[in-house]
């Protein structure tokens, strides 16, 4: 790929999405505070929501554990704790990493078919919940077949892949280090970054609030009419 090409991909469009993501996540707090909701559609049907909610949030909780460790923390970090690449690697990586990718798999394949094949949740879905369903279900597919891969092809993504990230971070982008990453790898790295991207504008932005308020509010009695 030309220069051009990888600064494009792995220069500007990440940073186009983290700003569209800061920005757009002050805009919809500070002026659409009102309408930030995870826009429930459990009276539709329920079964379904239940079991493949809960699974997909595990799992989709450790593998954002497991990209903090695997990305924002350096190799340097997790050596001195006495944790070897190798014990990084196939404990950390394809034993956790894949586990936790495969309950988010699952709780997001339940949750696609649902939105998708029950007419009542379909038709009060909004484009945007179709097309956060189909993007979450892309990148952790593709998520996890590049921790899958790692079984089988050699490559060390916490050498190049992270090490670029961290870069972003303190406005050095080491953009060719992304040249040797096979296509798996990329391919998912562009389809998390345009999630994060498009995160403030949809029902994702739910996570980033705590719901205290459960915690301390009154209880909301709910009373069936009385049948005479
Ligand atoms: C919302 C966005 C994202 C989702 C839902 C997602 C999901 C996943 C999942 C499910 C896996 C499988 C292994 C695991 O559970 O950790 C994975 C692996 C991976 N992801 Fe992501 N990811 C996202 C964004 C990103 C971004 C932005 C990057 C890089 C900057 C990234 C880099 C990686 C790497 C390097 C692996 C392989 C990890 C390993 O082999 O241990 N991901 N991702």
């Amino acid at each position: 790929m030309s220069d051009f090409g990888s600064i494009l991909l792995w220069v500007i469009y990440p940073y186009a999405m983290l700003l569209s993501f800061v920005f757009g996540t002050i805009i919809r707090f500070g002026w659409f505070r009102g309408g930030i909701t995870a826009v429930s559609s459990e009276m539709l049907e329920k079964r379904k929501l239940m079991v493949g909610s809960l699974v997909f949030h595990v799992g989709i909780i450790l593998a954002f554990f497991g990209h903090i460790l695997g990305i924002l923390i350096p190799k340097t970090w997790t050596a001195f704790f006495g944790i070897s690449d190798e014990t990084y690697h196939i404990f950390g990586s394809l034993m956790m990493g894949t586990g936790a990718g495969l309950l988010a798999l699952a709780g997001i394949i339940i949750l696609t078919y649902r939105r998708f094949s029950n007419p009542r949740v379909f038709l009060t879905s909004s484009w945007s919940d179709l097309v956060v369903n189909v993007a979450l279900l892309i990148t952790i597919i593709l998520g996890l077949a590049s921790t899958i891969s790692s079984g089988f092809v050699e490559f060390d993504y916490r050498s190049t892949l992270s090490v670029w990230a961290r870069s972003l971070f303190y406005l050095h982008p080491q953009w060719q280090l992304m040249a040797t990453v096979p296509w798996i790898y990329k391919i998912h790295v562009i389809c998390g970054f345009a999630i994060f991207g498009f995160f403030p504008y949809t029902r994702l932005i739910h996570a980033l609030t705590l719901p205290w308020q459960y915690i301390f509010r009154r209880f909301i009695v709910y009373r069936r009419r009385p049948r005479y």
